[in-house]
């Protein structure tokens, strides 16, 4: 127990934006050239509706969801410069990037108790380090006191695009590049008008639209003015 007050507390930056905006890439890509640890805030809102799913609790009943959010165990531990999660043991992998979960993660991520809870669990990496957090209030709920702060975007056909892509790599591409759009459109719909924590480009945050950029070129932004903030 840390009786000193002094819990270290490591720096964020974070990065917000809507799905397939490049998130990902460029967070672990500033991880790795920085020294900091990736974390997918995604990833959590990810494992509770698979939780969900799995306890065979309806996803749009936002008491039930509220309640059983409480009882889902997570434990973080560091791998390969990020924080990876463990469910029962186990790191879930794809089994939370299916059209299933992608179909439920938005009514799960709007009940407020489950915010609370992820934010809990995102509080509490700050003790392994200095942290680039990826998300969609991570610059202005989260972490307001983040050191540097981006808001990545894309066309929306861009972002379909490289979601698609993703998938046909990891031999996942259960739906058509217009479908995944059209899923994209609706999850950023629930996302931006959400009563609690709507995605919103954070004050002070870095705007970077990546559709005519290649991932070395955004790296290079949010990379300057990181250095310039660490
Ligand atoms: O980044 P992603 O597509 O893996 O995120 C999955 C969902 O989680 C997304 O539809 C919205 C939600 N989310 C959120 O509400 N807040 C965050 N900080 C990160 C994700």
């Amino acid at each position: 127990m840390n009786t000193t007050g002094n819990a270290k507390r490591g720096r964020v930056i974070a990065i917000d934006g809507p799905s397939g905006a490049g998130k990902s890439t460029i967070a672990r890509g500033i991880g790795s050239r920085l020294g900091l640890l990736h974390v997918d805030s995604g990833a959590l809102y990810r494992i509770m509706t698979l939780a969900a799913l799995r306890a065979s609790i309806d996803c749009n009943d936002a008491a039930a969801v509220a309640d059983f959010c409480t009882r889902v165990d997570v434990r973080f531990v560091v791998r390969n410069g990020a924080v990876a999660y463990l469910v029962n043991g186990e790191e879930p992998g794809d089994a939370i990037r299916t059209p299933e979960i992608n179909a439920n993660v938005s009514p799960v991520s709007k009940v407020p108790e489950v915010r609370a809870k992820v934010n809990e669990w995102l509080h509490s990496m700050r003790a392994l380090g200095d942290l680039v957090v990826e998300g969609r209030d991570i610059g202005s709920v989260v972490f307001p006191d983040a050191i540097a702060r981006f808001y990545l975007d894309a066309s929306p056909e861009a972002r379909a695009r490289r979601r698609h892509l993703e998938e046909v790599a990891k031999g996942m591409a259960a739906q058509s590049e217009e479908a995944v759009k059209a899923a994209l459109r609706a999850r950023d719909k629930i996302d931006s008008t959400r009563k609690t924590a709507p995605l919103t480009i954070a004050d002070g945050a870095v705007v970077i639209d990546s559709t005519a950029l290649s991932i070395d070129e955004v790296l290079a932004i949010v990379e300057e003015h990181s250095r310039a903030a660490l």
